[in-house]
């Protein structure tokens, strides 16, 4: 098992006291081969749970297991050792740049995580390679390229330790259609061509019903949904979980009430134009 939630809550000390922002979660996330969307309103807990899968944030409540590690490990160490192994990339991570060069940038995690520079440089080469930065750059200040590239050299940095469970919070918020596709494209191929879990917060729902394989509904802290993205659309409480449809489905859903084309679910746009196309030959 990769990540496991045993009934975890947590409540930001402050203010709104005794307020949970999750409460009482049950999760069960494999090592290897998932693609999984988290998804819910603005506040319903998604950023809070991610963060608990590298001990960012500790449960008020319940137990997080991580590789078979509780949390928070009695070793110090320990923890190194599993945020080197469930690589979390924030929301906006290029504000976390900071360093001279970009390749110093990329270069931080390995160094901090045991490797000698030498090795640090090769991990870094290597996902900068991955997110498509060009060798040109390595010498660049991190402050000097586009946010686009700003954000490819952030993940970078994450990729560069190589960790077995990417998390992604939000990673293509802000970005055009184009470098948008450009970076689910990458996440993709780590899933496929590496077989890596991936874990990725969105509100894009076109993103959600093309990419992941099974989907988290968060709503006000509670966990609403757990289940296959087939299921999710189907389901008889959609409305509640309050998300939108994906296009491909809508267009669907408006095609068949219109003009009596029959509905079958597509998940990304080739998919739809393929199925209609058939149905244009019938
Ligand atoms: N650092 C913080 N201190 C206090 N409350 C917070 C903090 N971060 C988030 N919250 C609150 O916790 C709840 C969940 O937030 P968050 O996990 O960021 O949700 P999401 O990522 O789904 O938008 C919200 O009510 C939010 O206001
Ligand atoms: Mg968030």
């Amino acid at each position: 098992m990769g990540i496991q939630f045993k009934d975890v809550s947590f409540a930001y000390k402050g203010l709104k006291v005794n307020y949970d922002a999750i409460r009482h979660i049950n999760l069960k996330i494999k090592d290897k081969g998932e693609f999984i969307a988290i998804v819910g309103q603005t506040g319903s807990g998604k950023s809070t749970l991610v963060q608990h899968m590298n001990a960012l944030l500790l449960p008020s409540s319940g137990n997080v297991v991580v590789f078979g590690q509780n949390l928070p490990p009695k070793k110090k160490e320990k923890i190194n050792y599993l945020r080197q192994k469930v690589g979390l990339v924030f929301q906006f991570p290029e504000y976390q740049l900071f360093e001279e060069t970009i390749l110093k940038d990329i270069m931080f995690g390995p160094k901090n995580f045991k490797s000698t520079e030498d090795e640090a440089r090769v991990m870094a080469k290597k996902a900068a390679s991955i997110v498509g930065i060009d060798e040109s750059l390595y010498e660049q200040s991190p402050f000097r390229i586009s946010g686009g590239q700003m954000r490819r050299v952030a993940i970078a940095g994450i990729l560069a330790m190589e960790p077995e469970i990417l998390v992604l919070d939000e990673p293509t918020r802000g970005l055009d259609p184009r470098g948008r596709n450009d970076l689910m494209a990458i996440f993709r191929e780590l899933h496929e061509k590496e077989n890596k879990t991936i874990i990725l917060i969105s509100h894009d729902m076109d993103l959600v019903s093309e990419y992941a394989k099974r989907v988290i509904v968060l709503k006000d802290g509670n966990l609403v949904f757990d289940g296959t993205k087939e299921t999710l659309f189907e389901h008889k409480d959609f409305d509640s979980f309050h998300l939108d449809f994906p296009t491909p489905l809508k267009i669907l859903k408006h095609l068949e009430k219109e003009i009596g084309i029959p509905y079958q679910p597509k998940y990304d746009f080739n998919s739809l134009l393929s199925y209609l196309k058939e149905v244009a030959h019938e």
